[in-house]
């Protein structure tokens, strides 16, 4: 099992599990408090990079569900 596993949710965001490094724009690193994050993957996080749960309000929908 590798060290960093990325699950695609049904019409939701990407939860990343594992010691990961995140950067922004400039290369600064997030301060992250937990090894399991959720990145947004609708585009309309107000907490973005992160996944406020606005996807279900939205009823945002994936265009592919899984490989
Ligand atoms: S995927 Fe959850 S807010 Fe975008």
């Amino acid at each position: 099992m590798p060290d960093v596993q990325i699950t695609v949710k049904p019409n939701g965001p990407y939860v990343v599990s594992g010691e990961v490094v995140l950067l922004d724009s400039s290369g600064a690193p997030y301060r992250l408090e937990k090894t399991t994050i959720a990145l947004c993957r609708c585009g309309q996080s107000e907490n973005k990079p992160f996944c406020d749960g606005t996807h279900a309000q939205i009823g945002f929908s994936a265009p592919v569900a899984g490989p």
